[in-house]
């Protein structure tokens, strides 16, 4: 059986994870979008998922505005587009397509992708191609992460098996699970401008942050056997673990190292 090049679960299991990845990223997408994100501005969301961010750019843009979501998941567009009727938004759209393969037709004033390129073998080429996608004065903006952030108090070996297993299971796949630092250095080499970083962590007692290093975790397990990497049986029980940290509220989890980068396209118009 061909492997599948993204290494977490997809579809409706895959979009609800997502929906949670979101509640818990807002913390730090909120501000960003807040920075960067105008009225009018026409945005591509790349590796879009549920559509998440782009419901957020959509209120930002607002009437004059528009945002184009692009995901390799059919069944996560479908969803986002479902959800995007029904909250009678006008100025988003989704397309299902493998972002390395496909180009835009119009070119945007942001250009956006969380947690996307640390899950890609081509990222410098997609930084270099989406550069091109943006208008003069355009601002490609990334989220991505570090996972070697994680912690936990008291220590866990077991959130340590999980993030190493992680780690292994999107590097098979050509990905880098400690992107987060590079991101700097990718725009720069791809031709952006006044390239700028912060980064900041989730962490929690409770909910949050916690609950979805548990379920990321269900997400990539097919990925851990399919690798070799842990039996179902030792899955099964670094999970069982991983949910009692979770669920008691005198322990200390921290998820991945966020790293929110930028650079312009300083092209005159
Ligand atoms: C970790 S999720 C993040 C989703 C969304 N950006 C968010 O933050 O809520 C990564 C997304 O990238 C998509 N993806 C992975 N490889 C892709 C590719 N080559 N082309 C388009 N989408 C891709 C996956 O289907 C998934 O929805």
């Amino acid at each position: 059986m061909a492997q599948n090049p993204y290494s977490i679960r997809g579809g409706e299991v895959g979009r609800s994870r997502l929906r949670l990845l979101s509640e818990v990223m807002r913390e730090g997408t909120d501000p960003l979008l807040d920075r960067f994100c105008m009225p009018g501005m026409r945005c591509l969301d790349l590796g879009s998922g549920g559509g998440d961010v782009a419901t957020s750019m959509a209120a930002r843009v607002g009437d004059n505005g528009s945002v184009l979501g692009v995901d390799l998941d059919a069944a996560k567009v479908a969803m986002a587009t479902a959800e995007a009727h029904a909250l009678g938004l006008r100025n988003v759209a989704y397309e299902a397509a493998n972002v390395n393969e496909w180009s835009p037709s119009e070119r945007f004033d942001l250009v956006y992708a969380r947690f996307l390129l640390s899950h890609l073998p081509s990222r410098w080429e997609l930084l270099k191609r989406a550069k091109e996608w943006l208008a003069p004065g355009g601002v490609l903006l990334l989220e991505d992460i570090d996972f070697r952030g994680h912690r936990s108090h008291p220590h866990s070996l077991e959130l340590d098996t999980t993030v190493a297993w992680y780690e292994q299971v999107v590097a098979k796949r050509g990905g880098n699970a400690w992107l987060g630092p590079e991101l700097p250095s990718l725009l720069r080499e791809a031709g952006l401008a006044n390239v700028g970083i912060s980064a900041w962590q989730p962490v929690a007692l409770h909910g949050g942050i916690k609950d979805l290093i548990v379920v990321t975790m269900e997400a990539i397990s097919q990925a851990i056997v399919e690798d070799g990497l842990a039996t179902e049986d030792e899955l099964r029980r670094v999970v069982e673990r991983l949910r009692s940290i979770a669920a008691d509220p005198t322990t200390l989890m921290g998820g991945p190292t966020v790293f929110q980068a930028w650079g312009w396209n300083d092209e005159e118009a």
